[in-house]
């Protein structure tokens, strides 16, 4: 059983949250207590519909979070409301379109940079402001495993999933003595709209990434959003500049195991 009132009272801003991992963590910070800003680029009906049936403390805000003027409005008017923000998950992205680079066109990858790592520059730029007058804070960004293997055909989300990780090491040094903490959720394949949305491209892609992962199984969204809670939680206190992945052991390199072992 989770604790209800681990999060009692603080103010989150979680990205992405009408949707995946993003909906799944908006629902269980406020579940254990906080107060929830969801912000994502359209509307969000099933978020509201499950927190209003759970009573949660959750509002959402329709923003774009490659646009400068959405996010300072955003965090704007979250300390307007709330007066201050504890934690925020930086979780909003998109993998774009699959095509090798000699195919690859500059608008594609333009707006993969622009959603998925100017996006977080923006946010981060405007929440850090914010956590140094309160002298606290916790952010999570979400990265991905091709952040850090690159990924095939999606050269803009595998360099803009890799640059993320760069910034957010960047404002961890930067911030680190004034009490705001910056770490970095690395999901392997889960399953989500974006996942299934890309087997509707690629064939067999969910028996792929099943077996390419150790596990043998896609992450339910809420266990890569345990990592970020946990991450962002007074547990993690001394944890900064780190890249944590939930991956099913995919970063493992090893290969998949054909038999299953011997149990003696
Ligand atoms: N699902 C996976 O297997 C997987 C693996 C590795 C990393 N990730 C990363 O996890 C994060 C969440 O992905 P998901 O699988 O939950 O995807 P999803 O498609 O279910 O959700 C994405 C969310 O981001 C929001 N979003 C997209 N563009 C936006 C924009 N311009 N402004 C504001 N919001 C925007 C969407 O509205 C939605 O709420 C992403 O950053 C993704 O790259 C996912």
């Amino acid at each position: 059983m989770s604790d209800n009132t681990q999060f009692k009272d603080k103010v989150v801003l979680v990205t992405g949250a009408s949707s995946g991992i993003g909906k799944a963590a908006a629902l269980e910070y406020a579940r254990r207590g906080a107060i929830v800003v969801g912000a994502a680029r359209g509307a969000a009906e099933e978020l509201e519909a499950l927190a209003k049936k759970e009573g949660l403390n959750i509002s959402y805000l329709q923003a774009d979070v490659s646009v400068e003027a959405d996010v300072d409005h955003l965090v704007s008017t979250i300390v307007e409301k709330h007066g201050r923000l504890d934690i925020a998950f930086n979780n909003a992205g998109i993998s774009g379109v699959h095509a090798p680079i000699v195919n690859a066109e500059l608008k594609d990858w333009d707006r993969i940079i622009a959603v998925n790592l100017t996006s977080n520059f923006l946010l981060m730029r405007a929440e850090t402001r914010q956590m140094l007058k309160q002298g606290s804070g916790a952010i999570v960004n979400t990265s991905s495993i091709g952040g850090l293997t690159g990924a095939s055909n999606l050269a803009a989300y595998a360099a803009s999933k890799s640059g993320l990780i760069g910034l957010s090491k960047v404002v961890a040094m930067e911030y680190a003595r004034f009490g705001i903490r910056v770490n970095v959720v690395v999901p392997g394949y889960t399953i989500t709209p974006m996942t299934d949305k890309t087997s509707t491209i690629i064939s067999n892609f969910k028996e792929h990434s099943e077996e390419a992962t150790p596990m043998h199984r896609g992450a339910d969204p809420l266990e890569v959003a345990h990592l970020a809670l946990w991450l962002s939680s007074d547990e993690a206190s001394f944890v900064t500049g780190q890249v944590v992945a939930a991956d099913g052991g995919y970063l493992l390199n090893g290969m998949p195991l054909v038999e299953k072992p011997e149990i003696l």
